[in-house]
């Protein structure tokens, strides 16, 4: 057995063994996946943009206007209106002075952490922070304290043993494979205190928290507070990429040394398009991240009677916890019998023995739809024994 065979079979052992799966046609609340039609709730296109039709039509018109591609990077050849007119948009949008386009959130992440912390420095983490978050720890060559989950005394205990070498705290601010938020007060009073930066990252947040779906750190009022926000365009935004929004001064600084910006191709114009628009019509019609909470809400309260574990947040994202990952996987394919697709999460994307089905709501569940699948899940989950006895209340089941 080759030594690549070895490492595939030990994957399979271990219930981690990863495959693709097709989606057929345009991403909307309901696919066709490998040929069946079944209800999606495993996606990050939350406000339903990357399929509507003005989303669409941008990046369309946008291919013909300016082309399928910018060339070069941003330094080099690659920059063009739409990087200048998305980036001035979206630092507005965000309320800071600037932003930075950066080809995808992870590619964000390992640039600005690794600008903001370096050799000789502690980056304060989260323990639940998102892959690209903890890469791009990695890749600043600082020491990295990872603290607690969203846990301010042990950050600030880190804080004190650092004696000064302390430079950035960084957090997700709505965990991804918990719905959960980040204590972005006290974080950002803590960083005030150690005289040390503070990065959050919105990739779940921007389009469903805040005033108009700007966000976690809107939302506790702290835009101009926190240095350095990462947001993507390929989650609520519809589209694909990433940017930074900072002071001028550090927006500068990321420009002239984040090296996945320098070193990379400008994202293409279409795709930049797309996300003005997607980010107009949230502009212009925020009920979209209402019905996205409403939705969250009636899923979480449909899940909560079925006996399934959702005790944390009240964000889209909805975790139901299993343990196990030849289980959660399980799961997850009982469900795809009866038509829902609820993707299981497990190593290293959790920590060992926290596998779940992670379910994500859209704006365009219709919230009966959300109500069935929630009793389908704890069907499910019964027969396999992940929650005994019956629901507490009966649920209203759609046609
Ligand atoms: C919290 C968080 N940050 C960053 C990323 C990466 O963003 P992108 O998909 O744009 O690379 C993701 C998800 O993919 C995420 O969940």
């Amino acid at each position: 057995m080759t030594d690549v065979a070895e490492r595939l079979e030990e994957l399979r052992d271990r219930g981690l063994y990863r495959r693709l799966r097709l989606v057929e046609g345009r991403q909307g609340p309901r696919v066709l996946l490998d040929g069946r039609p079944v209800l999606l709730l495993c996606s990050n296109n939350y406000l339903g943009l990357a399929d509507h039709p003005e989303v669409r039509r941008a990046a369309a018109e946008a291919a013909m206007r300016w082309g399928a591609g910018a060339g070069a990077s941003r330094l080099i050849s690659g920059n063009m209106e739409p990087h200048r007119q998305l980036e001035e948009r979206l630092a507005a949008f965000k309320g800071y002075e600037a932003a930075l386009l950066f080809g995808s959130g992870y590619l964000a992440n390992l640039g600005a952490i690794s600008v903001l912390a370096g050799r000789g420095e502690v980056v304060f983490s989260d323990e639940l922070n998102h892959a690209s978050i903890i890469d791009g720890c990695r890749l600043s060559r600082a020491e990295t304290f990872v603290y607690r989950h969203a846990d301010v005394e042990h950050l600030a205990w880190g804080l004190e043993r650092a004696g000064g070498r302390g430079s950035l705290i960084v957090t997700d601010g709505v965990f991804s494979m918990d719905g959960d938020v980040a204590p972005l007060e006290a974080l950002a009073e803590t960083a005030r205190r150690h005289g040390c930066r503070l990065m959050v990252d919105e990739a779940h947040a921007t389009g469903a928290l805040g005033p108009g779906g700007r966000g976690a750190v809107a939302a506790a009022g702290l835009s101009g507070e926190v240095d350095l926000i990462v947001g993507t365009l390929g989650k609520a935004l519809g589209s694909y990429g990433a940017y930074a929004c900072a002071g001028r001064e550090l927006h500068d600084l990321l420009l002239n040394a984040a090296r996945p910006f320098i070193f990379s191709t400008a994202p293409p114009p279409p795709v930049l398009a797309a996300a003005a628009a997607a980010l107009e019509l949230l502009e212009s019609a925020p009920r979209r991240v209402e019905r996205l909470r409403a939705n969250a809400a009636a899923l979480r309260g449909a899940l909560a009677a079925e006996g399934l574990g959702v005790d944390r947040g009240e964000c889209q994202i909805v975790p139901v916890e299993v343990g196990d990952a030849g289980r959660t996987m399980a799961l997850s394919e009982r469900l795809l019998e009866r038509g829902v697709f609820a993707q299981g999460i497990r190593p290293p994307t959790v920590p060992e023995g926290s596998s779940r089905l992670r379910l994500t709501v859209m704006a365009t569940h219709r919230e009966a739809e959300l109500r069935r699948a929630a009793r389908l899940a704890g069907e499910a989950a019964r027969e396999l024994g992940v929650v005994a006895g019956s629901p507490s209340a009966p649920v209203a089941v759609a046609a």
